[in-house]
């Protein structure tokens, strides 16, 4: 066994907000196909002030995930909010029904600041912590321009620290030009590596990198899918086992060796998951174990395993 890292060590985003290494994805706290309310709101509230009792300080996320009902249930559980806690939300994304495939990018600077606006008055707060563009694909604006209708945000207090999701290392270098970038979110994980450009530019910005569905062994897209293809699993399980840890801890704890500035959010509807989750920072994994899981997929690659069904690449 290596010691490659320093357990339940902290990350900071953005030079002031002080984090645990593992946040929570609250996306799953609504409706079927992420539309409405959460079929059992009680349990939902119970679920994310018992994630802060855990030990989660980060929680993430969205408008679109309702839309609306999400961060609203985040208020209702947590307002008035522990100190250390840090709300992520994004915008930029609107849904015209049921259907993933009536998600559209919207990034004109009236939209944005609306986002931003209203997403601050759901949630309570004069400041968002972390705001993200949702994706660089809106365009009825050009990117530097939905940029820079998020910096002009922050001048005015309303953003703290400004954050990018699925955008292309292109786009955040160009981002950066504009702005400082705390955070970039995409989607990364053992069997995903095609976002890997991304990480090393993210990296390279300073920004903490944020890999969604991080214990979802699929690609976006795909149902959700946490044991992964067999030949994943093969692997995985006796690694689990060797560390008397569970499958997804394995796949948390490949994510956080992989450097200090990774901050996977891993999303769950279970408080038993959720802890589970936070105890992956104990895992510490040997060189031969990353290496066996590196083997899944090259860097900048998907394992052939897994079908590619873009349905929904990112939400
Ligand atoms: N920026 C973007 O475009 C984008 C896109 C997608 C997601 N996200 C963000 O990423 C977050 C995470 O996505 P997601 O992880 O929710 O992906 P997901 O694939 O939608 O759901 C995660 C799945 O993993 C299961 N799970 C979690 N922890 C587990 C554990 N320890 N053992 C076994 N199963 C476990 C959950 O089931 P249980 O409920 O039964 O635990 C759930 O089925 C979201 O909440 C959202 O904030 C962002």
């Amino acid at each position: 066994m290596i010691h490659t890292r320093e357990l339940r060590d902290p990350i900071t985003i953005g030079g002031d907000l002080q984090v645990g290494r593992i946040g929570y994805g609250a996306m799953r706290l609504t409706g079927p196909n992420l539309w409405g309310e959460y079929a059992d709101r009680d349990s939902g509230i119970a679920l994310l002030r018992q994630a802060i009792e855990a030990g989660v300080t980060l929680i993430a996320t969205a408008d679109l995930y309702g839309p609306h009902t999400n961060e609203l249930l985040i208020r209702e559980a947590l307002h008035p909010y522990p100190e250390h806690l840090v709300i992520a939300t994004k915008g930029g994304f609107v849904r015209g029904g049921l259907e993933f495939s009536t998600i559209d990018a919207v990034g004109n600077a009236n939209y944005l600041r609306q986002c931003a606006y209203m997403s601050a008055r759901r949630l309570s707060v004069e400041r968002i912590d972390l705001y993200y563009l949702h994706s660089g694909r809106a365009k009825d604006a050009s990117f530097e321009d939905q940029v820079g209708t998020l910096a002009e945000l922050r001048q005015l207090g309303l953003i703290r620290h400004i954050g990018l999701s699925n955008v292309t290392p292109n786009q955040l270098r160009a981002a950066r030009q504009i702005v400082d970038i705390a955070a970039v979110t995409a989607h990364f994980n053992v069997v995903d590596r095609q976002q890997a450009p991304l990480l090393g530019a993210a990296l390279e910005a300073g920004a903490v990198f944020v890999p969604w569905q991080p214990v979802s062994l699929t690609v976006p897209g795909s149902a959700t899918d946490t044991g992964g293809p067999e030949a994943v699993r093969r692997v995985l399980e006796p690694i689990a086992s060797r560390h008397g840890a569970t499958v997804a801890q394995i796949t948390l704890a490949w994510l956080l060796e992989r450097s200090p500035a990774i901050m996977p959010i891993p999303g769950t509807t279970s408080i038993a998951h959720i802890r589970e989750n936070l105890d992956a920072q104990d895992v510490e994994l040997s060189r031969e174990d990353i290496q066996s899981i590196n083997n899944f997929a090259p860097e900048g690659t998907a394992t052939k395993a897994l079908p590619f069904t873009p349905a929904r690449s990112s939400l």
